[in-house]
């Protein structure tokens, strides 16, 4: 199993992590209901994002927290929705990919979930 190594690799992964997201009705909602997104244009920009995160590209310029508290606002963000979403997020990295990058990515999106969880905690 290779290691991520480029924005393909990471195109395979959003899109397996998003089929798993929209296949858990406990949390699919959200993307469907609170939020209506379009695939097509949603997962080029989570590939921006991580791109810009562990292989140093950059692009990414959208303020992430706000965007979370926005939809917190609609739909609240609980502890319980962050667990599922992480142990998806966990999941589809160990089903594709192991190496230093995929370790990384899994800390990186456990940190920013933890200070997601702060500022709406702190709403
Ligand atoms: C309970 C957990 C989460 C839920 C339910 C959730 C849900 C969403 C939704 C509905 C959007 C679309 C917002 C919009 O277009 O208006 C979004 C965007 C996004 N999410 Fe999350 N999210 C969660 C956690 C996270 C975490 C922990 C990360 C990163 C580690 C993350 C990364 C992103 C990115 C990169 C975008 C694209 C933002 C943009 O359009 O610039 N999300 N999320």
């Amino acid at each position: 199993m290779n290691d991520i190594q480029t924005q393909d690799d990471l195109y395979l992964l959003v899109e397996a992590f998003y089929k798993k997201l929209l296949a858990d009705e406990s949390i699919s909602y959200i993307f469907t209901e609170v939020v209506k997104i379009k695939l097509e244009e949603h997962l080029p920009i989570l590939v921006t994002f991580w791109s810009q995160a562990i292989l140093g590209t950059g692009g990414y310029t959208n303020n992430l927290t706000q965007i979370h508290l926005d939809v917190n606002a609609k739909e609240h963000l609980s502890p319980e929705l962050f667990t599922i979403w992480l142990d998806h997020f966990y999941t589809t990295v160990d089903e594709n990919f192991k190496g230093s990058k995929a370790e990384q990515i899994k800390t990186q999106a456990l940190n920013i979930a933890t200070v997601m969880q702060i500022k709406i905690a702190n709403q």
